[in-house]
């Protein structure tokens, strides 16, 4: 049977390192709280790059790897709940720069866990036989929608975006299992623009992020160990050479390994430096695992997320570099 395999991964983030302590200056926070309750100690912000061109940079990197031309791309899906513009799409925009004629474009919003949602769809589309090349990016610029005066959430997001192209083969990505809960929407919201027309007038509101943090806390422990308790039901735990978690918080990685008995050192953590980066984490930690050498032929590694929405899943991936 047609799988997808990796042949790429490339990342794009801001050049702007923001540490801990420049809250202390406009917060009543420190260094000292973020660290021991979210284990953050910097994250990246935007100064003058955008959700595109962090995506130009991850998805040229992918390519590069991939050694492949953007003109051979059929299907191009970029997941973001913050892009550039609502239409264009992102992926459409990417498609234009890239030079990528052939390729069909779309954006989809599945909060952090729209990498696994966005490898889920592509993976469809190869293993039908429709398309052979499919280049996913996964980019989030939350600074866009942070409220920079609510402590509880701020200090938690950074932005950036990276990349992985997709190519049929026959080995690669499986067990890919997305979920949604649509009930539990209420405790992580963004929301859009208001309906202002000559027939409706709502009262315009600034389009922040608000968040019941003690709830999103447990919603995403006990999701993470139930997406990876379904992909333990086809693959042993113990088979699984590394986990990439969705970074939102280290107290939460942690209690998902205790729940499950893995070694904290199977699980690869880059929290520290970029804070939660919502849909890009898992590919960007991904991809410097693989910079690093972490990787070798034939791993399995575990994609395991849960996001706003809410949203939750996990996928294997046999290494294929
Ligand atoms: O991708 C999904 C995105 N969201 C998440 O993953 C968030 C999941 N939730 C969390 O990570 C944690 O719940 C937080 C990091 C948001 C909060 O940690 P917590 O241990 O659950 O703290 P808490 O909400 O129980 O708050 C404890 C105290 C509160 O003060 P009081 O009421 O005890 O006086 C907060 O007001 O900490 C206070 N607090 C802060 N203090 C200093 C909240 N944020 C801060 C802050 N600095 N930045």
């Amino acid at each position: 049977m047609m799988r997808s395999q990796i042949i790429g991964v490339g990342r794009g983030v801001p050049a702007r390192v923001v540490e801990n302590k420049e809250f202390e200056s406009f917060l009543d926070t420190s260094d000292e709280w973020i660290r021991t309750r979210t284990g953050i100690s910097a994250r990246r912000v935007c100064t003058h790059e955008t959700a595109t061109s962090l995506c130009m940079e991850s998805a040229r990197g992918a390519l590069a790897q991939a050694g492949i031309g953007a003109e051979e791309l059929d299907l191009i899906i970029v997941s973001t709940i913050t892009p550039d513009t609502v239409t264009p799409s992102v992926a459409c925009t990417i498609q234009k720069m890239l030079g990528a004629p052939r390729a069909a474009a779309f954006d989809i919003s599945a909060g952090c866990t729209g990498f696994l949602y966005a490898v889920t769809v592509a993976d469809q589309f190869i293993r039908s036989g429709m398309y052979r090349s499919v280049l996913v990016v996964s980019v989030d610029v939350l600074s866009r929608v942070t409220d920079w005066s609510d402590r509880s959430t701020c200090v938690l997001f950074g932005d950036g975006s990276a990349a992985v192209v997709l190519r049929a083969g026959e080995r690669g990505i499986g067990n890919a299992y997305i979920r949604s809960d649509g009930d539990l929407d209420g405790s992580l919201t963004i929301p859009g623009n208001p309906i202002d027309n000559p027939w409706n007038h709502e009262d315009a509101r600034r389009q922040t992020i608000a968040m019941d943090g003690r709830n999103v806390f447990l919603f995403a422990v006990n999701h993470m160990t139930d997406a990876l308790e379904h992909l333990g039901q086809t693959c042993p735990l113990d088979e699984v050479d590394w986990f990439i978690p969705h970074q939102a918080n280290v107290r939460i990685i942690e209690l998902v390994c205790k729940n499950l008995g893995i070694p904290r050192e199977k699980f690869y953590i880059n929290i520290e430096r970029y804070g939660n980066t919502s849909s890009a984490s898992i590919p960007i930690a991904l991809s410097e695992a693989a910079e690093k050498g972490l990787f070798k032929t034939g791993d399995r590694i575990a994609l395991v997320a849960f996001g706003s929405g809410f949203t939750w899943g996990s996928m294997l991936v046999e290494w294929t570099l």
